[in-house]
């Protein structure tokens, strides 16, 4: 799909309150839990910037600056911050709020990255999103660098995957079929 579209359409919220479930033994809220809720509201605002389904392609980081502990509200807010081909930048802040004081923190940011699946379940275009505040604009032109990065990053992965290959540790050398080419770059001794 073509077209521009303002960040702003792509804002989206969620708060939720942190009950002892979600908490760790610290009294905090599970990282894992936080990184969920992060992926969900993310996901949500690349579907409004898409207006169709989408994939989390990757998580940059999350960096958990504060913790959020039990009985504050944890609010999400999170929009598109760039557009590539079919891919979508999407940050996300987190904010603990003190029930009890109104006091609130900046507790973690994420950037992610979205990729908008068309009806044969390939990559397909994304609109242009422009960015109108300060805030927005700041991100955007940051996006790129952050891009370069991030497809670094992909390659490596890939190399450090094709080179692990799938083959459990106390599978037999040969066991699982597919795996021996890149077994055999690792261990000059096998037989296979
Ligand atoms: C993400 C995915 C659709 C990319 O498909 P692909 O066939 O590799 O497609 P391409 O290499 O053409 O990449 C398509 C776009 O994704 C981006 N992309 C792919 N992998 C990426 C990664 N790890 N990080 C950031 N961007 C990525 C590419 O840069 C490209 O962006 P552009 O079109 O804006 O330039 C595919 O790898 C996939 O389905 N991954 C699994 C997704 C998943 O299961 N997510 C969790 C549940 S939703």
């Amino acid at each position: 799909m073509n077209g521009e579209r303002y960040v702003k359409e792509s804002r989206t919220f969620k708060a939720s309150h942190v009950l002892p479930p979600d908490t760790n033994n610290h009294n905090t809220l599970f990282g894992g839990k936080l990184m969920a809720h992060i992926d969900d509201v993310a996901a949500l605002s690349a579907m409004k910037h898409a207006r169709g389904p989408v994939v989390t392609a990757s998580t940059d980081s999350v960096d958990f600056l504060q913790p959020v502990r039990v009985d504050y509200e944890v609010s999400l807010e999170a929009f598109v911050t760039w557009t590539h081909n079919t891919s979508m930048e999407v940050f996300v802040k987190i904010v603990g709020e003190d029930l009890h004081t109104g006091e609130r923190t900046v507790c973690a940011t994420s950037f992610l990255t979205f990729v908008a699946i068309g009806s044969d379940g390939r990559p397909t275009q994304v609109p242009k999103v422009i960015p109108e505040t300060e805030e927005e604009r700041f991100l955007h032109q940051g996006a790129p660098e952050r891009a370069e990065a991030r497809k670094a990053r992909r390659i490596r992965n890939k190399q450090l995957a094709d080179l692990l290959g799938t083959r459990r540790p106390w599978e037999a050398s040969g066991a699982t079929p597919g795996t021996e080419r890149h077994l055999n770059r690792t261990n000059p001794q096998s037989k296979d």
